[in-house]
């Protein structure tokens, strides 16, 4: 698949951009660079505050680019984000392509994830003001990386770094008192982040949603790796869950205090939940780039005519259209996204079935 291509857009064209869904750090030097670019094209930006809800309500105001270059290194989004309700609603749908057209807008840029992207779709080809089809780009951002299309989204670099940075302060607890400590990290339906983060943190296991195991298999699992690092006098272990496991976490560790209650009754552990405190902070400077590289292709490639694509960050060649801006940033038809996407959940692309593959394969590896 390739990007689609319509007419070429023109200096003093009107481009609003919202954040939407689960804010990700990175989404402000995203809005920074989509701010700058869009300047030098030419482009009037106007940037619409709470996602979609605020696009409902007709609360556009043109970005300010000083504003944005204070913000970049800062996590959260300047703009504000939701999860509209009414935007989905075919009442939602008819206000939003009124406030379009009101507004003068000829393209929408949505920085956010699979909720957003598919929202976005839903006014490709609005009726805008000068007569000329709306025009949609998105950039990916979500902390979970579920989004096909994009080796790494805005937001998953700086989470992951966090995530280690507490689990090396939990290990120096952990190590002091010989304990053991159950990590809750984010990731709805993805163990991406779990996974990445056990690798860098060096756990001992780590409990993803991908490899289906029951409540049974989980705690047989759990109860080994503690033995074994028990036997091997280590003075810490780290299990990292995903919040995508669908077993709460304390019946988990209810079930392996159980089994370990008789055989290894010195075995104490804790759980700690890390929430949203992965999902704030400052980007480190890989999302800062990642975040500007992929907004300035989506700006110029809105300028040339492109639409209904996602800025993806993929090898050169691997898929979807690159352009000369960037060997890098590739775009990447968002049907094309959303199919492989809902493909990835299911756990039916190649994709999914090598993550599968890689996280039994690294359980071992790290056991
Ligand atoms: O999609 C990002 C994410 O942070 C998930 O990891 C998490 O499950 C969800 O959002 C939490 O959403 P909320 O902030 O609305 O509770």
């Amino acid at each position: 698949m390739i990007a689609e291509m319509i007419s070429p857009l023109s200096s003093g064209d009107k481009i609003g951009v919202l954040t939407s869904g689960g804010d990700a750090p990175g989404m402000n030097a995203a809005l920074r660079a989509v701010a700058r670019v869009g300047r030098e094209v030419g482009f009037s930006m106007l940037g619409v505050e709470d996602g979609y809800q605020g696009l409902l309500a007709g609360r556009l105001a043109p970005l300010d680019i000083a504003a944005l270059d204070d913000a970049a290194r800062r996590g959260g989004t300047l703009l504000g984000t939701a999860r509209s309700k009414v935007f989905p609603t075919p009442e939602g749908q008819a206000t939003a392509r009124r406030v379009i057209r009101e507004a003068g807008l000829v393209g929408l840029i949505v920085i956010g994830g699979n909720g957003s992207l598919t929202g976005a779709r839903a006014l490709l080809g609005a009726e805008t003001a000068s007569g000329v089809p709306l025009r949609i780009a998105g950039l990916p951002a979500s902390i979970d990386n579920d989004l096909a299309g994009t080796s790494m989204a805005i937001g998953v670099d700086t989470a992951m770094n966090t995530i280690v940075e507490a689990c090396d302060r939990i290990l120096d607890t952990a190590a002091a008192h010989r304990r053991t400590f159950l990590i809750e990290v984010m990731g709805r339906d993805c163990g991406y982040l779990a996974m990445t983060a056990g690798i860098a943190s060096g756990a001992d296991t780590v409990l993803v949603p991908e490899t289906g195991k029951t409540r049974e298999e989980l705690a047989a699992q759990l109860a080994r790796v503690i033995e074994k690092a028990v036997k091997a006098q280590r003075r810490r272990i780290l299990v990292i869950k995903s919040e995508g496991v669908a077993i709460k976490t304390e019946d988990l560790k209810a079930d392996v205090d159980a089994v370990l209650r008789e055989r290894l009754p010195d075995v104490d552990s804790r759980i700690t939940v890390l929430g949203h405190v992965v999902r704030g902070g400052s980007p480190t400077a890989f999302d800062r780039l990642l975040a500007a590289r992929l907004g300035n292709v989506a700006v110029r490639a809105l300028f040339e005519g492109y639409t209904d694509f996602m800025t993806g960050w993929v090898g050169p060649g691997v898929q979807g259209t690159v352009t000369a801006h960037d060997p890098y940033v590739a775009l990447v038809p968002i049907p094309q996204v959303l199919e492989e996407t809902a493909k990835l959940h299911s756990g039916d692309s190649p994709l999914a079935a090598w993550r599968k593959r890689v996280y039994r394969e690294v359980e071992t590896v790290l056991e």
